[in-house]
């Protein structure tokens, strides 16, 4: 049996804009981050520059649920919790990958394969659903989360 990973790099497209520039650019940094695992792609999991990629990662993608998060929040998006609940769920999976990596369980290709399929997934399924509700808000509110 095998399994079959993804080994693209993500290239973003207006079909994962959720329609405010902000948050987009936030997606963007995110994909950016995630694509330079794979140019790590032959190192072991715990050499530094891979270490540095996943503290930038989960260091950005907390600023990012958090802004986003807060956006939810003034546009009074009813799926708020639900939301919040996926970006823990992601966190708490990074931080076991990251521990798996430390007793050299898990593998670059691996991690690259599940963030890249989280990055998709996740923007796809769950941040479009709040598209309509943070096109209400304001311009100025669109643009400076907290
Ligand atoms: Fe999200
Ligand atoms: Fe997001």
């Amino acid at each position: 049996m095998s399994t079959r990973y993804e080994t693209q790099p993500i290239a973003w497209n207006e079909a994962f804009s959720v329609g405010v520039d902000l948050l987009d650019q936030h997606h963007q940094h995110l994909a950016h981050l995630i694509n330079q695992l794979a140019e790590h792609s032959g190192e072991d999991l715990r050499s530094e520059g891979i270490v540095d990629i996943l503290s930038s990662l989960v260091a950005y993608a907390e600023y990012h649920f958090r802004e986003e998060e807060e956006l939810m929040s003034l546009a009074s998006y009813h799926e708020l919790e639900e939301h919040r609940q996926e970006h823990l769920h992601f966190c708490e999976v990074i931080s076991e990958t990251c521990y798996g990596a430390s007793l050299g369980i898990v593998g670059v290709k691996e991690l690259f394969s599940y963030l890249t399929r989280w990055w998709r997934n996740h923007i796809l399924l769950e941040d479009m659903k709040y598209k309509p509700f943070l096109s209400t808000l304001p311009e100025q509110q669109r643009g400076q989360a907290a």
